[in-house]
């Protein structure tokens, strides 16, 4: 398959990650419910997560994540154009206003327009995909792209099923023009069918968060993670594979993947299925559990500074999660290994 040279290439200029100090170990966790250490770490490659203060809000991470990235691209808050913001634990009810919105004030990075985007775990996945064509478009310059959570103020931390798994964090890329590679291409995916499986069922216009709706933890996360775990190897290997070939490339090309850290066994399973070593993939939710749209730019973040990332290495970003949705992003990688 033959695919044409664009005229204009977008690409990531510059990268940020922000966790949060507080870490809450498996052990702790085995204070509180029936789990232990073990259990966690060999279901799901988890060992600690990180936990935002009490009196905090998403877009202190998204700011924090995004005023490095700006940093690290050397770009000036007032010469971006649009500021996104994946979340699903927005600071405000509906994005009302957007913590996109309110990571703009904040940057004072007043002449870019700011709009968050719900798409769960592939969300920065999604992002990455729209921004990156923006670009490409003509219709945008600079784009700050942030994925950013506080999933702790959504977790029901007396549900074993579900307490083990998440933790917050956010990441954030500049996106903007590029000589040449950068964002070659990518998918996006989903199925709604599938939307009951992993859903906050109360706070919303089905369920407003009213006194029963709270005493069933309606506004909690609830996961059906046997289903979730099955859609999550399937889509994840697929998602990826059909994203290189769409730029006329296989997975023998691919110099490191970047999959959505929910659960170190879907990660192998997908690379397997896939034909990849584990040499190839970059993991580490041993450290951060399932930061849901953060997890993928913090692994990115964290891959790029640790000199994992080489100009020119091909590098294949998969996201899955609450929709159901999917996407990958297929990057050919322009930046310099950071000093
Ligand atoms: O980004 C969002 C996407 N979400 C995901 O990627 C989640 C996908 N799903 C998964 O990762 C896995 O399904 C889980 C990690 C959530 C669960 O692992 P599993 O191997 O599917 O376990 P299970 O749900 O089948 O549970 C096995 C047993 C059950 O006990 P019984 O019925 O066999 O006696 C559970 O009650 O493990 C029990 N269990 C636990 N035991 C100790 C469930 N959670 C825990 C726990 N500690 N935290």
């Amino acid at each position: 398959m033959t695919v044409q040279a664009k005229s204009r290439c977008a690409g990531i200029l510059g990268l940020g990650a922000y966790v949060p100090p507080t870490i809450r170990t498996n052990a702790d966790l085995e204070q509180s419910i029936d789990t232990t250490d073990e259990w966690i770490i060999s279901r799901t490659g988890i060992r600690e997560r990180r936990i935002a203060d009490p009196d905090g809000a998403t877009s202190e991470l998204a700011f924090a994540a995004g005023a490095t990235a700006l940093l690290d691209a050397e770009i000036d808050a007032l010469d971006l154009d649009l500021i996104m913001v994946a979340t699903c634990t927005p600071d405000h009810p509906g994005s009302f206003p957007s913590t996109a919105s309110i990571v703009q004030a904040r940057l004072g990075a007043k002449n870019a327009a700011a709009f968050d985007l719900g798409a769960v775990c592939a969300g920065f996945s999604y992002a990455l995909h729209v921004a990156s064509n923006l670009i490409v478009s003509g219709a945008n310059n600079r784009i700050l792209v942030i994925g950013a959570e506080m999933l702790s103020r959504i977790v029901d931390w007396n549900d074993r099923n579900t307490a083990v798994l998440f933790g917050d964090g956010a990441g954030a890329a500049v996106v903007g023009l590029v000589p040449a590679g950068g964002y070659l291409g990518g998918i996006l995916g989903a199925d709604g069918n599938g939307g009951p499986l992993l859903a906050v069922p109360s706070g919303g216009s089905r369920s407003p968060s009213d006194a029963s709706a709270l005493c069933q933890n309606g506004s909690k996360i609830h996961q059906n993670g046997k289903e979730v775990y099955k859609f999550a190897v399937s889509v994840m290997g697929q998602a990826a594979l059909q994203a290189v070939e769409s730029v006329g490339l296989t997975a023998n090309d691919i110099d490191c993947f970047i999959p959505h850290q929910a659960n170190i066994r879907i990660i192998a399973k997908a690379a397997e299925r896939m034909g990849l070593p584990m040499e190839k993939v970059f993991v580490n939710l041993d450290k951060y559990g399932n930061t849901s749209a953060a997890s993928i730019p913090i692994a990115l973040d964290e891959a790029y500074r640790s000199g994992r990332l080489k100009p020119n290495d091909l590098v294949v970003l998969v996201g899955f999660g609450a929709g159901l949705t999917w996407g990958a992003n297929v990057i050919r990688w322009t930046k310099a290994v950071p000093h």
